[in-house]
């Protein structure tokens, strides 16, 4: 098949793109390398060694977009490209609302106007109503906490909305978990500009001694050992789930919400323990006040996308936490080792 990527410079989307590239199908990046680098780009073509079109734009800007749909036939889209960053969008709304949904407008014009009706879009387990009852499944309760989450909600609405109006199309929802990991080469992983706000940056970043210790925000929740539970999944597997999407949109039409989890729930110590053991590296930590807005735990029930997709996550933890200290371990700086 041949892809369109949005954001496929960026964490998830450059082990997509690999996958992808390894599985044979073809693909063209758009990514305007606003929280990306270019090295990353070079390291899948390494990786796979094979090449692909690179087209650094603003999805937002049409005129550009119109041109890459017009020097492409694409079956399908694969819409990464968004803005993540949960606090900062409290702050910044409108730049949050702006490029997220704005984004999936423009690009949903554009599809329409080339006759490409299949899209993956990255939403997030985050759409779910914060207490919602865990396992989660997909037709849990919708409610978010923060304008980032609400920009995934509309997002599904508006593809929603889209396959009512135009019945031919193919949407899947990916709502992904927590991701972390890295290929196990090394050579490509998360690489956050700034203090990370994930717990995996923070920890390889504190094992480096970046940092004198990590805080675990909280231990008095309702959870096995008090800190928070959260199903972290290992980003190839992640990307795996994406090539088993493309199928489905490939022979289905409609639009299907789909959790991309692994079902377990690890929490924050777990997540310490065992990268300390697997890794042989120490994380000091100190235990800090809760961080407004986490929850007890959250975990996927992912047996939609096995009966739907044929995929199941398959890495394990030990796998997580090796791949990601392998990655930040051989790249302290990130891609700006070069
Ligand atoms: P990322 O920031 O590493 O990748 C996103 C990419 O999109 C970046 O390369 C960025 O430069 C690009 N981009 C942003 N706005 C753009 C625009 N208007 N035009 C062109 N390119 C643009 O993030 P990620 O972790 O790889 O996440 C990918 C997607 O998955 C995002 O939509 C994110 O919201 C969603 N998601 C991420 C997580 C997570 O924890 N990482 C969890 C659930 C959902
Ligand atoms: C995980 C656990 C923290 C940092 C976020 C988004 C969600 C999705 C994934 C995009 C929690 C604890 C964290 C630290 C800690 N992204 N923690 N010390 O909050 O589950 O989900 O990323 O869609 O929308 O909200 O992930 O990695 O921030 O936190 O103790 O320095 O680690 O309290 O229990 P979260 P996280």
């Amino acid at each position: 098949m041949k892809v369109l990527v949005t954001g496929g410079a960026g964490y998830i989307g450059s082990h997509t793109c690999l996958e992808l590239l390894r599985q044979g199908h073809d693909i063209v990046v758009a990514d305007s390398l606003y929280n990306a680098k270019p090295e990353a780009l070079k390291r899948i073509r390494e990786l796979s060694k094979r090449d692909f079109q690179f087209y650094e734009i603003d999805i937002r800007n049409e005129a550009e977009l119109e041109r890459v749909f017009a020097e492409h036939a694409f079956d399908c889209v694969i819409h990464f490209a968004g803005l993540k960053a949960v606090g900062e969008s409290v702050g910044l709304p409108l730049k949050y609302y702006d490029n997220n949904v704005g984004s999936t407008i423009t690009l949903c014009r554009v599809m329409k106007n080339n006759k490409v009706k299949r899209i993956i879009f990255s939403s997030s387990a985050t759409v779910y109503r914060p207490g919602v009852l865990m396992p989660v499944d997909e037709t849990a309760e919708l409610g978010c906490s923060s304008p980032y989450g609400w920009t995934k909600f509309m997002c599904e609405q508006i593809l929603r909305d889209v396959v009512t109006a135009y019945p031919d199309w193919s949407v899947v929802l990916l709502r992904y978990f927590n991701p972390i990991g890295a290929d196990p080469s090394g050579r490509i992983g998360e690489d956050p500009t700034g203090i990370p706000n994930n717990l995996l940056p923070f920890v390889t970043q504190t094992a480096l001694g970046r940092h004198d210790k990590l805080q675990i925000f909280g231990n008095d929740y309702a959870t096995h050992d008090g800190t928070g539970v959260r199903d972290y999944i290992h980003v190839a597997d992640l990307a795996d789930g994406h090539v088993a999407a493309l199928q489905f949109v490939m022979n289905h039409k409609g639009c299907e919400a789909i959790n991309l989890g692994t079902g377990i729930g690890y929490s924050v110590l777990d997540i310490v323990n065992t990268f300390e053991e697997v890794n042989k590296v120490k994380v000091p930590y100190v235990i800090s006040p809760r961080r407004p807005g986490d929850v007890d735990a959250v975990y996927a029930k992912p047996d939609k996308a096995k009966k739907l997709l044929g995929w199941e996550a398959k890495r394990t933890l030990d796998d997580m936490c090796r791949d990601s200290w392998h990655w930040q371990s051989n790249n302290p700086q990130g891609y700006q080792e070069g």
